[in-house]
């Protein structure tokens, strides 16, 4: 039976804790522990899932009756306790940025395959359904060679931190490791690594808050933008462009997917949604389950075949890491 520790039960350990109450009628896990400092947050996800509460992070692991651990505490903890459970040979799900810097998120990848535990890193735009649509008519050629593409990901300042952790780079790595790494991860997930990278990041001010960053493939050209340098009545928007032979492609979380054809009018396609449902979740970005459902999905069905979870390995994680500290150099 697979038995799941929730480290961390914020914005985004809420969001998973509202995606394991829906996988629960489709897998057969249990969520046995969850821990966060806040005791009111441990003690009522503990109800809703018949769990243990645990007040630390530390305690959890230390008494938690649980063979996976899905870590979703503040950015610059995520070494410390994915290095602790890996160590205790527990299965880990590590939220995105995998860590702060490249060099623990490198050694947390070669710890996890040395321990022969199964990991995954919560880049969850991979899961995505709308992303996963764009994934498939890519490697399809569905619309011919690609010409050019945009990410997007703009978003009101995140306020809703514990202590503030979020607005602090040294903890967060500002919003180019938090917000923009998403798709730096899904950019490389789709292309590979570019040729040459420029990147224009905003460094006065509020540190590493913004980026627009140009990248070359050879014969087609790749632009990201990222910014959490908007007041708080901004609408949070994650949205590409992707402009193929044959049609163009664009999608943005306020207005959902269009293909726009060379010839004729633009239509909706057709997306199937895995979950609808919403996190109930509120404070943060985004309250829509399904990429995080999608990614649990994944990784617990994985985890019941015993099979090595593929889609988001921490190597991948390590390399988006890796992608943003180029762009901040
Ligand atoms: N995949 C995504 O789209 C996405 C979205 C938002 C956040 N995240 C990531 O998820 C992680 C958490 O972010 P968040 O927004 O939920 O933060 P948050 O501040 O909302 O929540 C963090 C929680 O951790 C708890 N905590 C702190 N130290 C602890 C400890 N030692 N033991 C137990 N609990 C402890 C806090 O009390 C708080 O409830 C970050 O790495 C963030 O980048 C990912």
């Amino acid at each position: 039976m697979i038995k799941v520790g929730l480290i961390g039960l914020g914005y985004m350990g809420g969001t998973h804790a509202a995606a394991y109450g829906q996988l629960l009628q489709k897998l057969n896990f249990r969520v046995t522990a969850v821990a966060d400092l806040d005791q009111s947050k441990a003690d009522k996800t503990a109800a809703q899932f018949g769990a243990a509460a645990y007040y630390s992070g530390d305690e959890l692991l230390k008494r938690g009756d649980v063979n996976v651990v899905d870590i979703c505490l503040p950015t610059y903890l995520h070494y410390e306790y994915a290095e602790k459970a890996i160590g205790k040979g527990l299965h880990v799900f590590v939220e995105k940025p995998l860590c702060l810097n490249s060099d623990e998120a490198k050694k947390l990848t070669g710890y996890a395959k040395q321990k022969k535990v199964y990991a995954q890193v919560g880049q969850c735009i991979r899961f995505w359904d709308e992303y996963e649509y764009l994934k498939k008519v890519y490697d399809n050629k569905e619309f011919g060679k690609v010409l050019h593409a945009k990410f997007r990901r703009l978003s009101p300042r995140p306020t809703w931190g514990w202590q503030n952790w979020l607005m602090d780079e040294k903890k967060s790595g500002g919003a180019m490791l938090d917000l923009h790494v998403h798709d730096a991860d899904y950019m490389l997930y789709l292309f590979g690594k570019p040729k040459k990278m420029k990147a224009f990041p905003n460094v006065s001010g509020e540190k590493w808050s913004s980026v627009t960053a140009c990248c070359d493939y050879g014969d087609f050209s790749v632009i990201l933008e990222g910014s959490w340098d908007y007041p708080s009545s901004f609408p949070f928007e994650m949205s590409y462009i992707a402009a193929f032979e044959r049609a163009t492609v664009i999608f943005s979380s306020n207005h959902g997917v269009k293909v726009c054809p060379a010839g004729g009018e633009a239509y909706t396609p057709a997306i199937q949604k895995a979950c609808a449902a919403s996190s109930g979740v509120t404070g943060g970005n985004i309250s829509d389950l399904g990429g995080y459902y999608n990614e649990l999905y994944y990784f617990l069905d994985c985890l019941s075949k015993k099979k090595k979870p593929a889609r988001a390995p921490l190597s991948a994680g390590t390399e988006a890491v890796k992608f943003v500290e180029k762009e901040k150099k």
